[in-house]
């Protein structure tokens, strides 16, 4: 078909128009509502459509606005976030003084020519090295988490000049190529193999399985250049890591010389009630990679940061072989990403989260004695996971929380278990109230599927 240049000029006029107004008119909301559907069974993929649905109700909720602890669809309609886009909005939703600096940059320039250098990409830097523990050092900026890990596992090889990884079952470290070979669940691996050759996957908890793994490789010849780990499992299920485990894998790396890499995209910047992972459980990795909440909830960013002694004079030559992504720590990005650490730093994020956190499992604890199908309460700071006897009980409970205005969500790898993961800047207020419609919730569901689990 030939291209037909003015009706999608026209038709961009359009999307513009809404996006410009400030109000719009039901009629031009129910259009867009028709639309969305639309574009999304025509041109997106109508199977997101679909699992949008069994999260909220029957109806197709179209977002159209947030501010801090809420969103709202088109219609004004409001909900809580309790999911906190799984992980982005520690920092709340379009944080005031985040968006500032964003709009102070949007101001002067927004990406980077390329060539010049960039102020803001080596501030931010020197600020992730300060925020973070030990010597890591060098900062390399990305787009995805998954793009972050993707330069986590080169520079591991490239510094190592070594060949495996072990990293963990159920393990999540995002779906390229190459953090796909990384990741624990068979799903997502399975329709692309053979991918990455070289990924040993071990029981996560587990370190006497990740030595034995690392010395069995080194027995018969292989080496191995990185184990990759997340210091709490998210995707798995808000696995926490058992007492020691983590101190044991840096034990183990530093015996095999084998490069520890944290992949702290979800853990990070205060979710758990401390800065990172690696804060909370005192260790020092090799390479740590962040992102989701990195960037405010503003604006994309993700990266890596490492210990100097990997950066070798091979990558001091040719800084390119690990990676040029174009739009990597761009301006715009790292003001974000600054704000996001003033932010985080000037109101005590990881702080608050401790103990708001602790309030929450709490309560969430009374839920547990209270309701049989609520089986296990687990999590630390603000990522925290219930998990129900079967997926169907845990998608009534998500559907019943959205119908009363409160937004969850389940983790990718264990459809058992719903996640609560809520911007770090919730009030107690809000808190209760989630809490309160949880239990209103759980009384529906557990009626609802009396003597089928
Ligand atoms: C621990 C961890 N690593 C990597 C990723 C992948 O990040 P992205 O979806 O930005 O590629 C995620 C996303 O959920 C994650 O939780």
């Amino acid at each position: 078909m030939a291209i037909d240049k003015s009706k999608a000029l026209q038709e961009a006029t359009r999307i513009i128009d809404y996006i410009l107004k400030d109000d719009l008119n039901n009629d031009e909301k129910d259009t867009i509502v028709k639309d969305s559907i639309d574009n999304f069974n025509e041109h997106v993929n109508p199977g997101w459509l679909v699992y949008r649905k069994s999260v909220s109700t029957n109806e197709a909720f179209i977002e159209w606005e947030d501010s801090e602890e809420t969103f709202k669809d088109l219609y004004g309609n409001e909900f809580i976030d309790c999911l906190g886009g799984f992980g982005i909005y520690t920092a709340g939703h379009r944080n005031p003084e985040i968006v500032k600096a964003v709009q102070a940059q949007l101001n002067r320039y927004c990406l980077h020519s390329q060539e010049l250098v960039d102020p803001l990409r080596g501030y931010l830097a020197k600020l992730v090295a300060m925020i973070t523990p030990g010597d890591l050092q060098y900062a390399f900026f990305t787009n995805g988490g998954a793009e972050a890990n993707e330069m986590a596992l080169k520079l591991a090889r490239l510094a190592s000049g070594k060949h495996y990884f072990i990293s963990t079952v159920n393990g999540f470290h995002g779906k390229s190529l190459g953090a796909v070979s990384a990741t624990g669940k068979s799903d997502y691996r399975k329709p692309y193999l053979p991918i990455i050759q070289g990924v040993q996957h071990v029981e996560y908890g587990n370190a006497e399985a990740a030595e034995a793994a690392i010395k069995n490789l080194i027995a018969v010849g292989e080496t191995v250049a990185g184990l990759i780990v997340e210091p709490v499992q998210g995707e798995a299920g808000i696995v926490l890591p058992p007492e020691g485990y983590l101190k044991q894998l840096r034990e183990i790396c530093d015996k095999y010389e084998v490069f520890l890499i944290f992949d702290e995209i979800q853990t990070g910047m205060g979710r758990i009630g401390a800065l990172w992972g690696a804060d909370y459980f005192d260790i020092v990795p090799d390479i740590m990679t962040f992102g989701k909440a990195f960037g405010g909830g503003v604006m994309p960013i993700t990266g890596i940061i490492a210990r100097p002694h990997l950066w070798t004079e091979q990558l001091k030559e040719n800084p390119w072989i690990l990676g040029s992504p174009t739009f990597g720590g761009n301006p715009l990005a790292c003001a974000a990403a600054i704000a996001a650490i003033k932010y985080t730093l000037e109101h005590d994020l990881p702080g608050q989260i401790a103990e708001k956190g602790k309030y929450l499992m709490e309560k969430l604890g009374e839920m547990q004695s209270k309701y049989d199908i609520l089986v296990d309460v687990r999590g630390i700071g603000f990522l925290i996971g219930l998990e129900y006897p079967t997926p169907e009980i845990g998608w009534a409970v998500s559907k019943g929380l959205f119908k009363r205005g409160v937004m969850t969500g389940g983790t990718l790898n264990n459809a058992k278990v719903n996640r609560i993961e809520p911007p770090g800047i919730l009030s107690y207020e809000t808190l209760d109230k989630i809490i309160s419609r949880l239990d209103e919730t759980l009384a529906e569901v557990q009626e609802e599927f009396k003597g089928t689990y």
